[in-house]
């Protein structure tokens, strides 16, 4: 029968097997699948295991010091830290096309992973790389049954030919609330995984505008209490992803206390969906709007306006870039 342990021993066992005394690698990207990915290699093969988080500054508040501190103490990872904020910030500078802003973040992504890898590798040579595959992310690709967990020489996507790992992908057979059963059994922090879907580019997709770190702050003040206020209200589960956009470019007059402002508005985009590829806009409850949208213009300076987004997707997508 599938119990969440059942399927843990049984994949320590594969992965113990497979790696034996080799070195591992696995990028994190405070998802559930990498960090649960990494947290059943780390059951396994303990510290023949590294991980390397690639914080490049466009994560929502608290997120970050998820994945160093709650995640680092529930599994014991090895963990390697690359704080790229800066280069980031500086590359995508000005930049307002959203497919732009994408290819920035995946150049720069895969450029500083790589090179954390190689000084990985130089210090204990590295032969296989942990992906958080899912059984969904299979079948898309094309992949077959899934009954191969772990895959021989594969071509990483991104990476050079003189860094080619074997991949080792022990979430391949599973569904996404199989992969948090699992997670929650190996003692994962809820916050990580009960965590919705969150794009690779971050918030910087949810900026209609250049990025900036001001910009950053402001929507990263309006998305913490837009969450804060779901998860109080118990909805949590009842929505799939729930973005806060900031309309940076746009400004709009406003009044408070004895003054006028003049500031941003930002839009709220709860969504319900199955798999992302069709969505409604979630019917919350209008009293809990009310509370997010005082919040957010009580306690973020910079925001005087909050909207709430009702397009079905399609015709809308779920981000606004
Ligand atoms: P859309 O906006 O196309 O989004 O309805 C569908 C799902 O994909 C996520 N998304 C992304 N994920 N890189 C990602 O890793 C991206 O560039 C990206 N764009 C959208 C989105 O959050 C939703 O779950």
């Amino acid at each position: 029968t599938w119990t969440p342990s059942n399927i843990i021993e049984e994949q320590v066992a594969l992965i113990r097997s497979v790696v034996g005394d080799k070195q591992v690698i696995c990028g994190l990207s405070g998802g559930v699948d990498s960090a649960v990915a990494a947290a059943l290699v780390q059951r396994a093969i303990g510290d023949q295991l590294t991980c390397v988080f690639v914080d490049h500054g466009l994560l929502r508040s608290g997120e970050a010091e998820q994945v160093e501190k709650d995640y680092v103490a529930a599994t014991n990872v090895r963990l390697v830290v690359k704080n790229v904020e800066e280069q980031f910030l500086s590359h995508l500078d000005g930049v307002e096309d959203p497919e732009q802003k994408r290819k920035i973040i995946g150049r720069e992504f895969i450029r500083t992973f790589e090179a954390a890898a190689r000084e990985l590798d130089a210090e204990r040579h590295i032969e296989f790389l942990v992906q958080g595959t899912l059984y969904p992310d299979v079948v898309e690709s094309g992949g077959g049954t899934g009954t191969a967990n772990i895959k021989s020489h594969h071509n990483v996507g991104g990476l050079p030919d003189d860094l080619q790992f074997a991949l080792v992908e022990p979430l391949r057979t599973l569904f996404k609330d199989e992969v948090r059963a699992i997670g929650k059994e190996l003692g994962l922090p809820d916050e990580i995984v009960q965590r919705h879907p969150f794009p690779g580019p971050g918030l910087a997709i949810r900026i209609i505008g250049a990025v900036d770190r001001e910009r950053l702050d402001i929507l990263r003040a309006a998305d913490l209490i837009a969450r804060e206020e779901l998860a109080a209200s118990g909805l949590d589960r009842e929505v799939w992803q729930f973005p806060v956009v900031l309309l940076a470019d746009v400004r709009s007059v406003g009044v408070q206390g004895d003054g006028r402002t003049y500031g941003h508005p930002v839009v709220l985009r709860p969504v319900s969906s199955e798999d992302a590829m069709t969505a409604d806009w979630s019917r919350l409850p209008y009293d809990l709007i009310a509370k997010i949208s005082n919040r957010i213009t009580n306690e973020v300076r910079e925001v005087n306006r909050v909207v709430l987004d009702v397009t079905s997707k399609p015709p809308g997508t779920i981000e606004w870039e």
